[in-house]
C-alpha cells in the first residue's frame, strides 16, 4: 500500500491533481486504499489530452457541408418497392438480420431515476415501459416472418445491473431470453473546468458514460461482433430506447442498402423547424456525416435551398443499419471525442460536497454516427415522422411522454 500510495501521489503531482490529493490525504485507510486503486487504473495522457480538448476555444465546424441525396419511402412505389422487399424480407427470414439497442443513456432530461428504457409511457390501451414497446415490436417482427432475430442491448456500467434485473423480473416481456444478449458500454472520468478529477460524495471518481459512439468498440471487445458472426448475422440495425414508434425491422431500408451497393444506410425524418434538436445528415468533405445539433452553426442550420426547404432538413432518427463487416472496421477505428458541458457536485479539498448550480464539468462523448465518415457513401431513407418518430426526451414540452404518447395512440389509432 505504501508503495502504491507513493506512486498515487507522484502521479497525481504530475498531472497537476492536487485538489484529489489534498482528499487523499485525509481519508482514513480503507477508503485511502480504494481510491489509490482507482487512481492507478487511469490513463492520465488520454485524460491529459481530454482535458487540453476541452478547454481550448470551442471546436468551429471548419468542414465543407455539402447536402446529401436521400430516397423519399412513400415515393418508391410497385416494382421498385417490390424489389427491396425482396431483398430486405430474404435477409430477415434466414435470420441474417439483427438489432442492437443503445440503452447505456439515463433519463437525465427526462426527470426519470433509472435506465431510460424503464420509463412507464401512458399509451393506450395500457402503459408500456420503452423497453416493453421494443420487445413487443420484435416480437411481432418474429412472428411476421417465422424468425426468432438475435437482440443485444448495450447498457452501460451505471444501469447494467438494474437493466438486467428489470428484463428478468417483467420476464423479458414475453421474448425468448436465449435470444437476448446484454453488453456495456465504455464510461470516462468527468473533469471540472480546472483540469480536476471528480470525487464522488463516496470517494470514489466519478465516471460518465462515454457517448453512444462507445458501441463499436464495446461490441468487439465484449464479443458481440464474435457472437454474431457465429451466428450467421450478415446485417445489424442499431437503434435508440428512446423513441416510441421506433421500426426495428424494415426491409426497405434493407433492400435499398444492399441493393444501392452500400454497407451502411439510416433513415431520416424531414426536420421540423431550424431549432429542432436532432443531427442533420449531410456531406462534410466529400463523406457521409451527421453533424448534431449542438455543433451546427445557426445560420447553417437556418440556411435554405432555391425552393425554401432546409438545406440541412434531413434529420437523424436513430435508425442506423450496417454489414457485420462495416462494424468490424469501424470497431477498429478511433472516433473524436465531442465535449459536453454539464452540471456535477464534487468534493473540495477539505471533503466538502459542492453543489453545481451552473455546468461545471466536462463530459466526453464519441457520436456512433461519426464512424459514418469512414464509407464513401451510405443509403438514407427518408420515412413519415408520424409512423417512425415519437422521441421521449423532455420531461414535458416538446420530445415529452406527453408528445410521444399522442404520436403512439395517433398511430394504432386509439
Ligand atoms: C440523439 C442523436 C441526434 C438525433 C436524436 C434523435 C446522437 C449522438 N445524437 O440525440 O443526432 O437527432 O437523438 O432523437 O446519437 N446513449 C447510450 N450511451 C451514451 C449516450 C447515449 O447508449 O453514452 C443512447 C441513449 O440511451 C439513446 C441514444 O443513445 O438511446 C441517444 O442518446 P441521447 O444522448 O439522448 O441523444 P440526443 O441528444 O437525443
Amino acid at each position: 500500500m505504501n508503495n502504491n500510495y507513493e506512486i498515487t501521489e507522484e502521479l497525481l503531482i504530475k498531472n497537476n491533481q492536487i485538489q484529489v490529493l489534498n482528499i487523499l490525504k485525509n481519508l482514513d485507510e480503507t477508503l485511502k486504499e480504494k481510491l489509490v486503486k482507482q487512481i492507478l487504473e487511469l490513463d492520465f495522457d488520454k485524460i491529459n489530452e481530454l482535458y487540453k480538448k476541452a478547454s481550448n476555444k470551442p471546436q468551429i465546424l471548419e468542414k465543407k457541408l455539402e447536402h446529401i441525396d436521400y430516397i423519399d419511402k412513400n415515393k418508391i412505389l410497385g416494382e421498385q418497392k417490390n424489389k427491396y422487399v425482396l431483398v430486405g424480407e430474404e435477409i430477415i427470414k434466414k435470420n441474417q438480420y439483427a438489432v442492437v439497442t443503445m440503452a447505456g443513456g439515463q433519463g437525465t432530461r427526462l426527470g426519470h431515476n433509472g435506465p431510460k428504457g424503464t420509463f412507464k409511457l401512458d399509451v393506450k390501451p395500457t402503459p408500456k415501459y420503452l423497453f416493453q414497446i421494443l420487445a413487443e415490436n420484435l416480437i411481432k417482427a418474429n412472428t411476421k416472418y417465422n424468425i426468432t432475430l438475435n437482440w443485444y442491448i448495450m447498457t452501460s456500467t451505471e444501469n447494467n445491473d438494474v437493466t438486467i434485473r428489470f428484463f428478468k423480473e417483467h420476464n423479458y416481456f414475453g421474448y425468448p431470453s436465449d435470444h437476448i444478449k446484454f453488453f456495456k458500454q465504455g464510461d470516462l472520468p468527468l473533469l471540472l473546468a480546472n483540469g480536476n478529477l471528480i470525487i464522488n460524495d463516496n470517494y470514489s471518481i466519478k465516471y460518465a458514460s462515454d457517448g453512444n459512439g462507445s458501441i463499436y468498440k464495446s461490441m468487439l471487445k465484449n464479443g458481440v461482433l464474435k457472437d454474431m458472426e457465429n451466428k450467421g448475422i450478415k446485417w445489424i440495425f442499431i437503434g435508440s430506447v428512446d423513441n416510441a414508434l421506433l421500426d426495428m425491422v424494415d426491409p426497405i431500408l434493407l433492400g435499398l442498402t444492399k441493393l444501392e451497393g452500400n454497407e451502411i444506410g439510416s433513415k431520416s425524418v424531414c426536420k421540423k423547424d431550424p431549432s429542432e434538436k436532432v443531427g442533420v445528415f449531410c456531406k462534410a468533405n466529400g463523406v457521409p456525416s451527421i453533424i448534431e445539433y449542438s455543433e451546427l452553426p445557426k445560420e447553417l442550420a437556418e440556411a435554405r435551398d432555391e425552393y425554401g426547404e432546409l438545406l440541412y432538413g434531413e434529420a437523424n432518427i436513430m435508425c442506423h443499419l450496417y454489414t457485420l463487416e462495416a462494424l468490424k472496421r469501424i470497431a477498429d477505428e478511433t472516433l473524436e471525442y465531442h465535449v459536453a458541458n454539464k452540471k456535477s457536485n464534487y468534493m473540495d479539498e477539505n471533503g466538502k460536497i459542492i453543489e453545481a448550480t451552473n455546468p461545471n464539468a466536462y463530459k466526453f462523448e464519441t457520436f456512433i454516427f461519426d464512424a459514418f465518415s469512414y464509407f464513401s457513401d451510405m443509403s438514407i431513407l427518408r420515412v413519415s415522422r408520424e409512423e417512425n418518430f415519437a422521441p421521449v426526451k423532455n420531461k414535458e414540452g416538446i420530445d415529452s411522454p406527453e408528445t410521444a404518447i399522442k404520436l403512439y395512440n395517433d398511430f394504432y389509432n386509439y
